[in-house]
């Protein structure tokens, strides 16, 4: 039997350039066993010709939102139920912006308002207009809401420019369509996040801790979950529900936690050090300190340094540091990066609603040669946004396992 076989696949075809790819793809898709109807935006059409996709699939070409033959025949909601999958390729620039804001002005964006089946996007574009952060955040705010973006690749662009932005080629498309479940560009990579704070045991009873959430930790492993990647957590103690993630390690003290991210380090593929460890801790008291004296002095000592202890092992993951400042943020992220060896760092300000304890945070990230700045954004978008500055460079490292 046909891969796609009995599958109603609407594609949507939007203007740019490859969109006279998209003709190959409906061939290889009609190939594949699947029944394709096709629906061009208006831009699309002075690409590439509405007959060549009519005589492709079969099938008319929609185009116009409102026309009264369409909607007395397969009006936009009764396309909508036919598909079992909408596949948008190309996918402009300009319709990604659209569908994050909700926006219906053409027939292609009210079909993937009205579906309930899931919208599948083949971004391409200049490398520019990708690497936009108006792109960036469109992107990541529809992959939060479970959009697959497959894609886009690098490579020679028909601008003349070289970098991020052109579409995958059809035949890959086809394939990530007929695996069960389209998976993103982290697709089995193993990443080990340690997330939350840690407890000092100055006694049975009390401890030293600090005001992270675990919300940017939690948010990254769900992110890099959905995104396809074998998630292992290790996690100081917070009030947030557990993931859905491969492996969940619940741990207390900054020993512990250096004892866990240490075993799992070397398994690993990528590191994300989001905890608020302890630099401090004490040697705690066997029994509860009584309120004799009328002072207390704690004497405190150094904890292990869990990010330099990963970025020096041996056969070392791709190590991203985050960084928690209250001044000179981008300085301090660079000595970190170098002092710590590490491929990335993370940094964010605290205080002024942003940081600890809040769902808002805006990130100044940085790596050996270059920078960027993720600005103010609920952390689950900021999750998504980081994963993609990481694949990029993890897969820089990497070339062999890059799905582009
Ligand atoms: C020659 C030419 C090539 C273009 N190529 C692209 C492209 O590859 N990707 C893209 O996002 N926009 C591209 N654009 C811009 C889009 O066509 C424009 O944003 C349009 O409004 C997209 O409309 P749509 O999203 O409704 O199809 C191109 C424009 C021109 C004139």
């Amino acid at each position: 039997m046909s891969p796609l076989s009995g599958q109603n696949i609407l594609l949507g075809v939007t203007g740019g350039i490859a969109a006279y790819k998209a003709a190959e793809l409906l061939r290889l898709l009609r190939g594949a066993g699947a029944e394709v109807r096709v629906v061009m935006t208006p831009a699309a059409a002075e690409f590439v010709g509405p007959l060549t996709f009519q005589a492709l699939s079969g099938h008319p070409v929609s185009s116009e939102l409102l026309d009264p033959a369409a909607e007395s025949a397969m009006g936009h909601i009764a396309l909508a139920r036919w598909a079992d999958r909408i596949v948008v390729a190309p996918a402009s620039a300009d319709v990604m912006a659209r569908l994050r804001a909700g926006l219906a002005d053409d027939l292609l964006t009210t079909l993937c308002l009205a579906a309930t089946a899931p919208v599948i996007l083949a971004p391409a574009m200049n490398q520019a207009m990708w690497q936009h952060p108006a792109t960036r955040e469109n992107a990541a705010v529809l992959r939060q809401r479970g959009i697959c973006l497959l894609g886009p690749a690098t490579g020679e662009q028909a601008c003349g420019e070289t970098g991020p932005g052109r579409m995958l080629e059809p035949a890959a498309i086809l394939a990530a369509l007929i695996t069960a479940e389209p998976s993103g560009r982290l697709a089995g990579v193993r990443i080990l996040i340690s997330a939350g704070p840690t407890r000092e045991a100055i006694d049975p009873v009390r401890y030293l801790t600090n005001r992270s959430s675990g919300r940017m930790g939690y948010a990254l492993a769900a992110a890099a979950t959905a995104q396809g990647a074998r998630v292992s957590l290790v996690s100081g103690p917070t009030a947030l529900p557990r993931p859905d993630v491969e492996r969940h390690v619940a741990v207390e003290s900054a020993a512990e936690m250096a004892e866990a991210v240490l075993g799992l380090a070397p398994a690993s593929d990528i590191y994300i050090g989001t905890a608020a460890v302890a630099d401090y801790a004490p040697a705690p008291s066997a029994d509860k300190i009584k309120k004799d004296a009328d002072t207390l002095t704690l004497t405190l000592t150094r904890t292990r340094d869990i990010l330099a202890a990963v970025a020096g092992l041996p056969e070392r993951p791709f190590t991203v540091g985050f960084a928690a400042e209250t001044r000179d943020l981008e300085t301090y992220a660079r000595a970190k990066l170098a002092a710590k060896r590490l491929d990335m760092v993370a940094a964010n300000a605290v205080g002024a609603g942003l940081g600890f304890e809040v769902d808002d945070n805006a990130l100044h990230v940085c790596w050996p040669d270059g920078e960027t700045r993720l600005p103010t954004a609920p952390k689950t978008v900021l999750a998504h946004q980081l994963l993609d500055l990481i694949a990029d460079r993890y897969h820089a490292h990497h070339p062999a396992q890059d799905p582009r």
